[in-house]
């Protein structure tokens, strides 16, 4: 039995998706999403990151009112779902797994019919909305292709074009550079700051850490169904102290210097000797290095990454490559 929370003082009402106790238990037993409380402010542009399995696609599938929950509830631009989705989903674009498509029919020709199916899209604007999505999204030289003959990336595209077909005031984005190259993701990136500078709250999962870091305001970090944290990017990062590092041709006596002056934990690569700071002016620990005749060519302090931060929260690596 899952219990019922209290109210949490710190929830924010303006939450643009807020959850509480949020579960999922599949039918064969697999416990997907686990008492997850989620709040994603309105103009953020949300992060949110786990490893395959940690449960992103199905949270996004019970906010969507795709699936029900075992327990707990989700609030989407303030309204219940699923309760409230026929008020709610014509105001949120949403790119889901595998985007549904026609393959017989054109990338365009397939938009057309998603906003025709919609019954409160404006038919008259139709066509030049269409048009629009497909130049945003970098496929108006494709549009007249058959969606079957569609690379991964174009669907994936074409997928996200039927999410920008309106203004929305929310976009949920599952791993929306799945199947991208470099250059598409980049694309996608900068379409999303421009949506977030535009007042669009954009929600988007992705095991991607650098791509979080680069395009996120926010996140909240999922390990098997669990949340792990969530908060501003900038936060999840500041918990942890940098690696100071030294570049030298003289790794050992460097080694030998920054021990004795409290770095702990020196690990030296090639060149490179790296280790946890002391609590001290670290202008000092360069000058004792060069005293004891270290030829010291690199010293600072390596910013940690949310690689580290995820890394530290969770006790274990992080698949990057996906
Ligand atoms: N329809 C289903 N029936 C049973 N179990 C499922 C179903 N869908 C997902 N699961 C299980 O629930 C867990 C969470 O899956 P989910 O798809 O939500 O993860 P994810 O974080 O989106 O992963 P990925 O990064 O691979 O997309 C996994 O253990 C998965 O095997
Ligand atoms: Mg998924």
């Amino acid at each position: 039995m899952d219990e019922l929370p209290a109210a949490r003082p710190d929830a924010d009402p303006g939450a643009v998706i807020a959850t509480r106790a949020l579960t999922k238990r599949y039918r064969g037993g697999q416990l997907a999403v686990d008492r997850l409380d989620l709040s994603v402010p309105a103009g953020s542009v949300f992060g949110f990151l786990g490893p395959n399995g940690s449960g992103k696609t199905t949270t996004i599938r019970m906010l969507m009112g795709l699936i029900e929950p075992t327990s707990g509830t989700a609030r989407v631009l303030g309204q219940h779902m699923p309760r409230a989705e026929r008020t709610v989903l014509p105001q949120v674009g949403a790119l889901i797994e595998g985007p549904a498509l026609y393959g017989f029919l054109s990338g365009r020709d397939n938009l057309l019919r998603y906003d025709a199916a919609d019954p409160s899209a404006d038919s008259r604007t139709r066509s030049a909305r269409v048009a629009v999505a497909l130049e945003r999204v970098g496929l108006a030289a494709a549009a007249g292709k058959k969606a079957k003959a569609y690379s991964l990336g174009m669907k994936q595209r074409l997928g996200l074009a039927a999410a920008l077909l309106r203004p929305r005031r929310l976009l949920v984005l599952d791993e929306p550079t799945n199947g991208l190259d470099p250059q598409g993701m980049r694309e996608i990136r900068s379409l999303v700051r421009e949506l977030a500078s535009d007042g669009t709250t954009v929600f988007l999962s992705s095991h991607l850490l650098d791509e979080i870091e680069q395009v996120c305001t926010h996140a909240a970090v999922m390990a098997k169904g669990r949340l792990i944290t969530q908060g501003l990017v900038a936060d999840l990062a500041a918990g942890l102290h940098g690696r100071l590092a030294v570049t030298t041709p003289d790794p050992g006596d460097a080694a030998r210097v920054l021990k004795e002056q409290g770095v702990t934990d020196v690990v030296v690569t090639g060149d490179r000797v790296t280790g946890d700071p002391p609590e001290r002016d670290l202008a000092e620990v360069n000058a004792l290095l060069v005293a004891a005749g270290v030829r010291v060519r690199g010293f600072g302090l390596e910013r940690p990454s949310l690689e580290d931060a995820f890394v530290a929260l969770t006790g274990e690596g992080f698949d990057v490559a996906g």
